[in-house]
């Protein structure tokens, strides 16, 4: 099949991006005080292990130095830096205090409702500590795994580093995700404990997290206490057999903790992430190669210079790019940052560019979502507000069109700062490709180059890399520090899923072209992994849900193209014969259901009911033509089906009914 017709991107976009010949170069003056230098490239390029060790001698602090930088004798499971021991958590505060830095603002912590805290690396050296002693004093240690279900609080940061300064495993779990998809993660990893909050602010109201607790603990055995944070002060149920306050427990441990040094490979996390089958796979990354990853992207691709720069990263916590570019990438380098509560327009859209005024905001890290929202709302509400504090623009999660970028950068980064759109996954732990900002010209809508020490290709069904001006499948073709090292619990299905459709590399499930100077554009998932505002959706993990409703007999989702939130999610559903009509709101049931099962951010954006899905004579449904439906094409080739007739019916359904 080709590749284009795989991918969710249309022809038309494909085309505008092909035609895109803009191109940024860096100004003299940003390039003179970079980070990066075009010498980086030319380093990795000659001795790729040699680079890498001089970045882990350079950017972190070991307890006890390697014997080896990769030991890569049983692919595709890596050791990197084999036998050297660091504490994560020492690396991220503790050096920084001792360095004299103890003053310094870590986080300027930003409250939905306009409350704030500020803490100074003390502060956090403090924090953590007590927090690690109180994991101690419930009995967590090494190795065991931590569920925390937190809102963005500064209690999420804390957490876990507390649990990475004593080799605990955190499991963090999105806020927006339901009880059930909790439970299931929960199970998975055997977590003892869950730190969780009453709850947290979303759009001026008090959101509860402790109901989904209490119900997801309740069918949870491996589970052993409950520590919650007081955020909203909402009541909550309280069980004294498991139940504890933060304020309790924590606020009276000593602040003082010594951090014990833990084996590179020792497991640092747990995060879980949508992959083709229903159920969820959790992602294991592990210490010194992932800490230095982090640390070393956030420096380069962020030109961060921890003395002088704010930075804000506006991801949750709950994804993988809060755990690199909130907690580990940007503590280990000491750099000040901004962590934000709530949305982004409570309590009027303008409040992004207020925290940007506010705290003299310099580097901003978010994703074309969000940019094209701000878009779509005008240029004059970022224009109200003093926004020369940015210098540099990051970009996440999805494939930025060149409209949102330019708009992006001639907009929020006042035509001079430059923006790099930075592609990376769960997966692969940090950042893999991007422009480098002083040393690439930056092409609106290609993430470009992988970095130094990354290597990547595009290649075709045979594997071959295409040549410049084509399309193809995107592979990692060496390994990479922050590499995932399996996949929790199940080694198969790390080696089928991304070890397995080309020999001997890492298949990452993206369709991505070279241009004729050999930059890579990425064109969107080849898979049936849909991507809604840059969170990652399996189609069947949906489709499991709507059928486990009494009154679904069938249901296929696909993932139509949509202007703001990059795809949304079309369900096509089959009702069981007993559920008759399925009654007025059955539709909004529906949707509800899905909400309740996984999270909002899986809640349909459409659902048609139809008689009958366009199958194949093998039974595929053929998503292809559910697209064409869902963003109202004319529809492709109908050949292939086992009933061509069956996409009239479906038609015919559709227009009568709506
Ligand atoms: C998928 C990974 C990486 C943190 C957030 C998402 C898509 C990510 C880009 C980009 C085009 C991108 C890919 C990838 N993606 N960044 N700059 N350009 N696509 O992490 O949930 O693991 O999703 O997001 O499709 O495979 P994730």
């Amino acid at each position: 099949m080709d590749i284009e017709e795989q991918t969710n991107v249309t022809n038309d976009a494909l085309s505008n991006l092909l035609h895109e010949d803009r191109s940024f170069p860096p100004s003299p003056e940003f390039a003179a005080q970079a980070n990066a230098t075009a010498g980086l490239y030319e380093e990795a390029a000659a001795d790729r292990l040699a680079f890498w060790e001089r970045q882990a001698r350079e950017l972190l602090s070991w307890d006890t130095e390697w014997s080896q930088v990769l030991d890569w004798s049983n692919p595709p499971f890596a050791k990197w830096f084999v036998d050297g021991k660091l504490n994560v958590a020492y690396n991220c505060v503790d050096r920084h205090v001792e360095a004299g830095n103890g003053d310094r603002v870590a986080i300027h912590w930003e409250g939905e409702p306009g409350d704030s805290r500020t803490l100074t690396y003390a502060d956090l050296q403090r924090e953590v500590s007590r927090a690690a002693n109180a994991l101690t004093e419930l009995g967590v240690g090494h190795g065991d795994r931590v569920a925390i279900y937190l809102p963005m609080i500064p209690e999420a940061a804390i957490s876990m580093l507390a649990c990475a300064r004593i080799g605990a495993i955190h499991s963090v779990v999105f806020g927006g995700f339901s009880a059930e998809a909790l439970r299931s993660r929960i199970e998975d990893a055997q977590a003892k404990l869950v730190i969780t909050a009453d709850g947290g602010y979303r759009r001026g109201k008090p959101s509860a997290l402790k109901p989904a607790v209490d119900e997801a603990v309740a069918k949870s055995p491996s589970i052993e206490k409950v520590l919650v944070v007081r955020r909203t002060e909402q009541e909550v149920d309280w069980d004294e057999s498991h139940d504890v306050w933060w304020h309790d427990l924590v606020d009276r441990q000593s602040d003082q903790h010594t951090p014990e040094a833990h084996d590179s490979e020792d497991t640092l996390y747990i995060l879980y992430t949508s992959g083709t089958t229903g159920k969820p796979k959790g992602i294991k990354h592990t210490s010194g190669g992932y800490l230095l990853q982090a640390t070393y992207t956030h420096r380069n691709v962020f030109d961060l210079k921890p003395e002088t720069d704010v930075y804000w990263c506006t991801a949750d916590v709950g994804w993988v790019t809060g755990h690199s570019y909130i907690v580990y990438g940007p503590l280990a380098n000491g750099a000040t940052q901004v962590m934000y509560e709530g949305t982004p327009d409570f309590p009027e859209p303008g409040r992004w560019w207020d925290i940007v005024e506010k705290y003299k905001v310099s580097i901003l890290y978010t994703a074309p979502t969000a940019i094209r929202t701000f878009m779509k709302q005008g240029e004059e509400i970022p224009g109200r507000r003093d926004l020369s504090s940015l210098r540099v623009l990051g970009s996440v999660g999805e494939p930025i069109n060149p409209e949102a970028w330019v708009w992006y950068r001639r907009v929020i980064g006042g035509d001079r700062t430059p923006v790099v759109d930075t592609w990376w996954q769960t997966e692969t732990g940090a950042i893999m490709i991007s422009p480098l900002p002083g040393v690439t010209a930056a092409k609106p809508g290609s993430a470009q180059t992988p970095l130094p020490g990354i290597v990547a290709e595009v290649c075709d069904e045979a594997g071959d890399a295409v040549p410049n001006g084509h399309g193809g499948y995107l592979v990692l073709t060496e390994p990479w520090p922050s590499m995932l090292r399996t996949i929790w619990g199940d080694d198969e299905r790390f080696i089928d899923t991304y070890w397995s459709r080309f020999e001997g590399r890492y298949f990452a499930g993206d369709g991505a072209k070279k241009d004729d100077d050999g930059d890579i554009w990425l064109l969107g998932r080849v898979d049936d992994v849909m991507n809604v505002s840059g969170h990652r959706i399996s189609t069947t993990e949906v489709e499991s849900a709507l059928v486990s409703h009494p009154k679904v007999a069938e249901s296929a989702v696909v993932g139509a193209s949509d202007e703001t939130t990059g795809q949304g999610i079309v369900a096509f559903v089959i009702l069981r014969a007993s559920a008759g009509d399925g009654g007025a709101d059955v539709v909004q049931e529906l949707r509800n259901h899905v909400a309740k099962e996984i999270g909002p951010i899986a809640k349909p954006r459409q659902i048609m009911i139809v008689p009958e899905l366009p199958k194949t004579r093998s039974g595929k449904i053929m998503r292809r033509l559910l697209r064409d439906v869902a963003e109202n094409r004319e529809l492709g080739d109908v050949q292939t089906l086992a009933d061509p007739t069956v996409m009239n019916l479906i038609s015919d359904g559709l227009s009568k009914g709506s």
